[in-house]
């Protein structure tokens, strides 16, 4: 199948619900993405919106008691070898119907689309070094792969993402090494198999922010080097501006915004895009701002409200509209989509 506009992952419509006993978390409502080929999404939105579940549903690992309930996940694979820019015949599988325990999502997960978790520590085993839990990894992808070739490709792997003496290295457990090195670790065992995307959830809260900067380098240098594509999860708008090609804007499981990042922090229309990038400090001479803060609370997930669920804290509310139905993403100009009755006029 011909593949014109470079996609990689296209998410339509997604919903993942948690089926609780209190009653039913809408985590993901009607998500929809595009990731291209090689290319920078970041995903923003405020704490609880639903970025890391959109991630663990890309990978079918979503936690019980929540599950898929509608949505395509498209997943444009290259049938020749290779991912990189330019092949042009693909197959595309809907990941959201393959079976998550089967043969072929184990395939795609952690060797096709892998992810580094939101969670640093929650990937290494404080009780296996760091160099035997790569080699696993390895020897779990590749079957083909001698235990010692695995550990020299460890190596090498260490070696790229930056880790002084390698070889040294890989005998050390994660209480060993600093925060960055660790992140460093993680990073390498998730590129070792040369996928074509690497989902990276808030990959850097955990760290200072001299290390942060370090670690963002690495990840563009690896995208450059590997020619993967990257969905960056994060709620800092600073690192979306340095890293990001294209951004959505995640509000209470749904899309209010995507375009690419100019667009979004030259030309946000969405109000609580705009709401977003108000409350960014502002390093100006002069008067001591306020830091503006986005008015209102995220509503209870069991309690969301009727129509656009943004409303209740919307500066351009309108009444009767706004409060009856939900809007959809609409495409004001080429690549900028706004789910917003205001912005769109609908
Ligand atoms: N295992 C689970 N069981 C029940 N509800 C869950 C579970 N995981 C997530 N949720 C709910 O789904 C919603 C979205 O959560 P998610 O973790 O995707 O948010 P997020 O955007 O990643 O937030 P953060 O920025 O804090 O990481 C939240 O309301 C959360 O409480
Ligand atoms: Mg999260």
């Amino acid at each position: 199948m011909e593949n014109p506009n470079d996609l990689l992952v296209e998410v339509k419509d997604l919903k993942t619900h948690f089926f609780m006993n209190q009653g039913v978390v809408k985590a993901v409502d009607g998500v929809n993405l595009k990731i291209k080929r090689g290319n920078t999404i970041g995903i923003v939105g405020e704490s609880g919106c639903g970025k890391s579940v959109t991630a663990r549903a890309i990978l079918r690992i979503v936690e019980h008691p929540g599950r898929i309930v509608e949505g395509e996940i498209n997943f444009w694979r290259p049938i020749a070898e290779g991912h990189t820019k330019g092949s042009n015949n693909y197959e595309v599988i809907n990941l959201a119907k393959l079976d998550e325990r089967g043969q072929e999502m184990r395939n795609i997960r952690g060797r096709e689309i892998s992810m580094i978790f939101q969670e640093p520590m929650s990937s290494l085993s404080p009780f296996y070094t760091i160099g035997n839990q790569i080699a696993e990894n390895l020897l779990l992808h590749q079957e083909s792969l001698t235990k010692e070739r695995a550990l020299e490709r460890t190596i090498e792997l260490l070696r790229l993402v930056g880790i002084p003496r390698p070889e040294l290295r890989i005998n050390d457990y994660p209480f060993q090494l600093s925060g960055g090195m660790c992140q460093r670790s993680i990073i390498a065992m998730a590129i070792a198999c040369n996928p074509s995307m690497l989902i990276a959830d808030e990959p850097t809260t955990a760290l200072d922010v001299t290390t942060q900067a370090q670690i963002l380098a690495l990840m563009q240098d690896m995208q450059e080097k590997l020619g993967m594509a990257i969905m960056l999860i994060t709620h800092d708008l600073g690192v979306v501006a340095e890293m990001a090609d294209d951004v959505s804007v995640m509000y209470l499981g749904r899309v209010a915004e995507t375009a690419n990042v100019d667009a979004i922090f030259h030309d946000a229309r969405h109000p609580y895009t705009k709401a977003l990038l108000r409350s960014i400090p502002k390093v100006s001479g002069g008067v001591r701002e306020r830091l503006n803060s986005i008015r209102g609370m995220v509503p209870d997930p069991f309690n969301r409200p009727e129509g656009c669920v943004f409303h209740p804290r919307c500066d351009e509310f309108i009444p009767g509209i706004c409060d009856k139905q939900a809007p959809t993403l609409v495409e004001i100009a080429p690549g900028h989509h706004v789910s917003c009755w205001a912005a769109t006029g609908n």
